[in-house]
């Protein structure tokens, strides 16, 4: 898009905030010389073609002003898919122009992006093609990070991480990842990985207070292996706060019917959690978004929480969870009884 074209649509009205490195934490990424913010910000909702492109713009930018440096991507996210990376190459050539390397960048491939055999899943053929594309519809020569998005049954796991290591040695990734893969297709990967001369830098499970899986294992394995750890659905895509506590407001993903949050999973016994967690997140002077933010970023190893937003107030209110991390062992015994009731 032509620089005039962007200022007429706002892309490039303001500049980063000076203080944007004040308030934010930064932690090691496993075994590796990489930095994340404790909290970053994932774009698969609120940022396609069928957003406000306004909204989505405003929302990065108040991310970077307030520390967020890394923004994760996917080639199916929109929809359309592949909008959404479309949308972020124009704010990145409009507001963030000139800071590419203050940012850390991420996509992914392993979701069906485009039709036939070669648009899904796990082989070499898909995935160095998809990352091509991601690249074009970013404006980007290279990401940060390039992820296989999800375990391929089929696909011999060599094929696929000799495809990581590929895009490495060609310059167009800096480092690799995983996402959503068990504790032993990680430990695999890890040694596949090292074997070829470029570590695994990081896993992208699913991990919130009502989805516990990665502590019977993952975390572990994570550790052992030196991989950093970045969960997404932190807020188990805006249940873990008090929005659903009085009916499905019209403005939430659940009401939302391009979304994957539906009414019907938000039940009365998932609501009855939500309504302990409430309290429990008030009696410590936080928001229960706040407190599960916390919570997820209690672990060590946990490198980063990866946010979704809607709005920008919602950025301001998950990035100010930092201010309390802490938890007394009684919070979190409440916790787990709350979980269990
Ligand atoms: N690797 C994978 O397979 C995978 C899968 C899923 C997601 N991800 C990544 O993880 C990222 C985050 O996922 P997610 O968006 O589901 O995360 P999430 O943080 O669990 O949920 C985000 C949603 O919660 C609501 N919300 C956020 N902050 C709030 C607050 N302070 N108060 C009230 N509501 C709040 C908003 O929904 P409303 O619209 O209701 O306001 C927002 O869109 C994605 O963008 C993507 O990058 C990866």
């Amino acid at each position: 898009m032509k620089t005039d074209t962007l200022r007429q649509r706002g892309f490039m009205n303001q500049r980063p905030a000076e203080t944007r490195y004040s308030g934010m934490t930064y932690r090691r990424c496993g075994r590796s010389g990489l930095l994340l913010p404790a909290i970053s910000l994932g774009v698969w909702h609120n940022f396609g073609g069928m957003d406000r492109a306004e909204n989505a713009r405003a929302m990065m930018c108040r991310a970077f002003d307030l520390g967020i440096t890394h923004f994760d991507l996917a080639n199916n996210y929109g929809p359309p898919r592949g909008s959404a990376e479309e949308t972020f190459g124009r704010i990145l050539r409009g507001n963030l122009a000139g800071y590419r390397d203050e940012l850390v960048i991420s996509t992914k491939a392993g979701w069906r992006m485009w039709p036939g055999p070669y648009g899904d899943w796990g082989s070499r053929k898909y995935l160095i093609a998809s990352l091509d594309q991601s690249l074009h519809r970013m404006g980007l020569d290279y990401v940060d990070i390039y992820y296989h998005h999800r375990p391929d049954p089929e696909t011999p796991l060599e094929e696929t991480l000799t495809a990581l290591d590929h895009v490495v040695r060609q310059g167009k990734a800096l480092y690799v990842g995983i996402s959503s893969y068990s504790p032993e297709q990680t430990r695999q990967a890890a040694k596949i990985m090292r074997a070829l001369g470029t570590p695994c830098l990081i896993h992208q499970p699913l991990y919130n207070l009502l989805n516990r899986r990665i502590e019977e294992g993952l975390l572990a394995t994570l550790a052992e292996e030196g991989i950093g750890c970045i969960s997404f659905c932190p807020l188990a895509q805006g249940v873990l706060t008090d929005k659903y506590l009085k009916g499905i407001p019209p403005e939430s993903r659940a009401s939302n019917p391009n979304g994957v949050l539906k009414p019907e999973h938000i039940t009365e016994n998932i609501l009855s959690r939500i309504r302990k967690l409430n309290v429990l997140a008030h009696a410590r002077n936080q928001t229960l978004a706040q407190m599960a933010l916390a919570w997820v970023l209690r672990h060590p190893g946990m490198t980063s929480a990866l946010i979704g937003v809607s709005r920008m107030e919602q950025i301001e209110e998950n990035v100010a969870a930092l201010q309390h991390l802490n938890f007394e062992p009684a919070e979190l015994e409440a916790i787990d009884s709350a979980l269990r009731e």
